[in-house]
């Protein structure tokens, strides 16, 4: 393919490791005294580690307000803590745990500075206004392998209703300072939210890979994490896995998903994940794995009527099958279908629920096609199109 121009974001300091969790201390005291924890509700106390890393703080003289986030970022729980903490009092801001967890510390950090009401600076909302891109230093330490929020410029802000939304709220000064990766923090995480977080990496590492933003350089990125994600992804969803090696190539993948997304864009999956995800109460990574293949399904289906055009996707969807199937000798039409009976295969073996399970209905399909937008999806998908994927995962 032609090289033509492109754009790359600033990207994290990267420290990734098992134990690098205990270097946060000394990686925080370089912005200053004073921290803001952002943590999930329960599962980091349970474990010590929350506990650990207090104490760990205390003693490199490291005082740390606390901040409790259980789900999604509403607009509501970031203007609470910008009127709670004052910006001079908080010289840097660390979240970990999940997808939310570390979106809401993202937000937090680009809303305390400006102290406005978040809904402002969210794109695509009514009274939209950009932000400056000032904020409070922000460190990422993800605990599952999925978002790759770690490394984005964007925190994704969700009200869920009929009238609701999921948006982002993004800056290119918003990708963290820091992400500290430490696969030890994923051992033990059960195998449901290792197999959601898993599909959506996989999701965003695809949907990069064919994206007509892509470049070489996100090519390489996205490719690297497919490896990493095929390799390990079963091994990860096995019962308890607690291997340092398979927990470490799936934070990897999702690492490097969140780098290339952010350089190359997103897919047809993630339209639905802004639609859908506004619509109803669906976690973000249960909705990539449920759509995944009958998306792929389509956009093949669609590519191969769309002439030579085409052919570059074509070419890339057949590559990445012919690594999940393992079997180098797959011709592009064969290793496209495998493709898609692979991911198939995982959705039906892990027990994706279908959309129904949500409330989505048959009589939803027609407003949601409508709701959604293709983003940097490879193939020109129309509304029937957009149709077709809901039916099949109805
Ligand atoms: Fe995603």
């Amino acid at each position: 393919m032609e090289l033509s121009g492109f754009n790359l974001l600033r990207q994290p300091r990267v420290v990734f490791g098992a134990g690098t969790f205990r270097e946060l201390p000394s990686l925080s005291s370089g912005y200053g005294r004073r921290a803001l924890l952002v943590t999930g509700s329960a599962t980091l106390c349970r474990s010590g580690r929350l506990d650990e890393l207090l104490s760990l703080m205390s003693a490199k003289g490291i005082e740390c307000e606390s901040m409790e986030v259980s789900r999604e970022p509403s607009p509501e729980l970031v203007d609470h803590a910008v009127r709670r903490y004052r910006p001079d009092a908080i010289a840097v801001v660390v979240a970990v745990g999940g997808g939310s967890v570390i979106d809401a510390g993202k937000a937090v950090s680009a809303m305390l500075p400006c102290g406005e009401p978040v809904e402002q600076y969210i794109e695509g909302l009514a009274g939209y206004r950009p932000h400056d891109g000032s904020k409070i230093p922000f460190i990422a330490v993800p605990t599952t392998a999925g978002t790759g929020t770690e490394a984005t410029s964007n925190a994704v802000i969700s009200r869920v209703g009929r009238e609701g939304y999921k948006r982002s709220l993004r800056h290119r000064e918003f990708v963290p300072d820091i992400a500290v990766i430490d696969p030890s923090l994923m051992v033990g995480l059960p195998s449901g939210l290792t197999a959601s977080s898993g599909m959506d990496a996989v999701t965003q590492l695809l949907e990069a890979y064919v994206s007509p933003g892509a470049s070489p350089y996100t090519d390489a990125l996205a490719w690297s994490g497919l490896e990493h994600f095929v390799r390990s992804f079963s091994s990860a969803c096995s019962a308890g896995a607690s291997s340092i090696a398979v927990r470490s190539d799936m934070a990897y993948a999702a690492l490097v998903s969140g780098i290339a997304l952010a350089n190359a864009g997103l897919g047809v999956v993630h339209g639905f994940a802004s639609s859908i995800g506004g619509y109803v109460d669906i976690p973000h990574g249960t909705l990539c794995g449920t759509l995944l293949a009958s998306a792929t399904k389509e956009n093949i289906r669609v590519l191969r009527m769309s002439g030579d055009q085409a052919l570059p996707f074509i070419a890339k969807y057949a590559r990445a099958g012919r690594l999940f199937a393992g079997d180098p000798s797959l011709d592009d039409n064969g290793a496209c279908d495998s493709l898609v009976d692979i991911v198939e295969s995982w959705v039906d073996r892990l027990g994706f629920p279908r959309l129904g399970r949500y409330g989505i209905t048959a009589g939803d399909v027609d407003v949601l096609a409508d709701l959604t937008r293709g983003k940097n999806n490879p193939a020109a998908l129309a509304k029937d199109n957009l149709k077709r994927i809901l039916m099949e995962r109805l």
